[in-house]
């Protein structure tokens, strides 16, 4: 099904990085229109979306759009026409690209963007003697496009403040980081920096100084996890300590003199070099295809940008502004239904929270009904401003069942019903939910105490006025089947020979 009102982009050339913009654009519920020559596109592109819907919409701690529709086209002409951005990733060939610029803008609409994946050629030149050059724009997106949230912009003259500020929101809508270049230059920022140390490692090897793994290592138990999160210029400046980044600049301005980089010079692709490195490669990496270790990498990036995430820090940071941006302001206790369980979590199971079993594993069922139990306590008044001022309630006990498979990607809701609120004592029963399937349910006793003398105590009484709303209404549902099972007890329920 696709969500009614969902905008269009067109991705023409789907191979590793129309892949990945139509997996971004799809599961942030754009509808996704693919022109692609080769005829095994669509099934490249299903095994990209297969591996996008595991590892992004788990990035969020809020369930995403309903997923929009996938299609393609032999036309380019009807893949592009009233769409709203138009993605070019064809390979990096100027000629190519311009002919398929002036085939798409004899279809789209001037409103269009056109955005070019280039690696390295700059808009004036993709743009020469085109119809409408302020249409056309870079938009360089990192491989897998649908975790990594930067897209290098460069924009030209005519591209106009109008356009700027749609490229900036569009690409803040499904997820990305627009960085804006002040200027074009060939390879703009990312590349200019990569192509650099990719120089220095093909020398190191050349050099016969360090092996492929060597080299890799030499980035990933070290440098590469500093850059992930500061940068260049943020981690020399704590390197430097309080001398400051004045002092850490006179100082490197030293080593820079130093025969320390054979930059500007590229070793010779002999057939020899061509050899030694691909034979490193081969058993530095070989034993695994080359799709096992994109799942790897997706997992190892997942794992990284949600611990950063928990850091609210650089790309964790987005992550969470997009949080509040896709989950929007959260309905009050008034406006809602007291006749039905409470909705208290929409998310999808994130990749890092799966096991060797290849389900979502124990400890992170306790995550989502925990998060579940804040977001109830919320609603009836004990929020973040409630709990500042002196008073909370702490889990007192609780009870997991799991009744079925949950696999990473898997779309979960969460629903609360209050089965007693008395006293200082207030007792729930949450239902995790994948689509009508019902996969794990939790019961709670939780206690109001006073955080000063940490005892408990009688919550203050517009909250018991609160929870004795709910739990009045609450008791007309039916008792939910498990509530107040003890481990081990057999319990009749259908889902229950699923259980893990
Ligand atoms: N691979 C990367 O890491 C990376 C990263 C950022 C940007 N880019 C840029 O993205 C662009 C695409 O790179 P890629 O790695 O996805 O290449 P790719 O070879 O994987 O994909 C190119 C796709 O374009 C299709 N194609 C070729 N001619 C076409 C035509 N006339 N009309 C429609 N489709 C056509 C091919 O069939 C193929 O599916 C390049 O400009 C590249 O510089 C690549």
């Amino acid at each position: 099904m696709v969500a009614s009102g969902a905008r269009t982009a067109a991705v023409v050339g789907g191979g590793v990085i129309g892949g990945g913009w139509a997996a971004r654009f799809a599961l942030m519920g754009w509808k996704v229109r693919i022109h692609d020559t080769d005829k095994d596109a669509p099934s490249r592109i299903e095994a990209v979306m297969a591996r996008a819907r595991a590892a992004m919409p788990g990035l969020w701690d809020v369930a995403l759009p309903e997923e929009g529709e996938v299609s393609f086209h032999d036309d380019l002409t009807e893949a592009v026409t009233g769409a709203e951005w138009i993605q070019e990733s064809v390979p990096e060939r100027l000629d190519l690209k311009r002919e398929i610029y002036a085939e798409i803008q004899a279809a789209c609409t001037e409103g269009a963007i056109i955005g070019s994946s280039t690696s390295g050629f700059r808009p004036s030149e993709l743009a020469e003697g085109a119809a409408r050059p302020g249409q056309i724009i870079v938009a360089h997106p990192f491989d897998p496009v649908y975790l990594l949230p930067l897209v290098e912009v460069v924009t030209g003259p005519g591209t106009g403040d109008a356009r700027i500020e749609r490229i900036r929101t569009t690409l803040r809508d499904i997820g990305s980081h627009p960085l804006f270049l002040r200027r074009e230059i060939d390879a703009h920022v990312a590349d200019r920096l990569l192509e650099a140390v990719w120089r220095e490692a093909l020398w190191l090897v050349s050099d016969g100084v360090a092996e492929t793994a060597e080299i890799d290592d030499a980035i990933r138990y070290g440098f590469g996890l500093r850059w992930a999160q500061m940068g260049l210029f943020e981690s020399y400046r704590i390197a430097n300590g309080e001398a400051g980044m004045r002092q850490a600049l006179s100082q490197s301005g030293v080593a820079l003199k130093g025969p320390w980089s054979k930059l500007t010079d590229v070793p010779e692709m002999t057939e020899e070099l061509v050899e030694t490195i691909a034979g490193q490669s081969d058993a530095q990496s070989g034993r695994r295809p080359v799709e096992e270790l994109a799942q790897i990498r997706d997992a190892n990036l997942v794992a990284v940008l949600r611990g950063l995430k928990a850091r609210d820090w650089g790309a964790g940071r987005l992550l969470n502004a997009t949080d509040r941006r896709i989950g929007g302001a959260p309905q009050g206790l008034d406006a809602m239904s007291l006749t039905a369980p409470l909705p208290t979590g929409a998310r999808a199971v994130p990749l890092d929270w799966s096991d060797h079993n290849g389900h979502m594993t124990e400890h992170r069922y306790l995550q989502a009904f925990g998060d579940a139990t804040d977001r109830f306590l919320a609603l009836v008044g004990c929020d973040a401003e409630y709990i500042a001022c002196g008073q909370s309630f702490f889990t007192a006990e609780t009870h997991v069942r799991h009744l079925a498979e949950v696999r990473a990607g898997g779309q979960i809701t969460i629903d609360t019903q209050l089965l007693l609120a008395e006293g200082r004592r207030a007792r729930i029963f949450h239902r995790m939910w994948e689509s009508s399937r019902l996969v794990a349910t939790a019961e709670h006793m939780l206690v109001h105490v006073d955080l000063q003398s940490r005892r408990a105590a009688a919550p203050p009484s517009d909250l018991q006025e609160r929870l004795g709303r709910v739990a009045k209404a609450h008791a007309h549902l039916p008792a939910p089947e498990g509530a107040g099972a003890a481990v081990g007890r057999p319990i009749a329920h259908k889902g229950a020979e699923e259980a893990k």
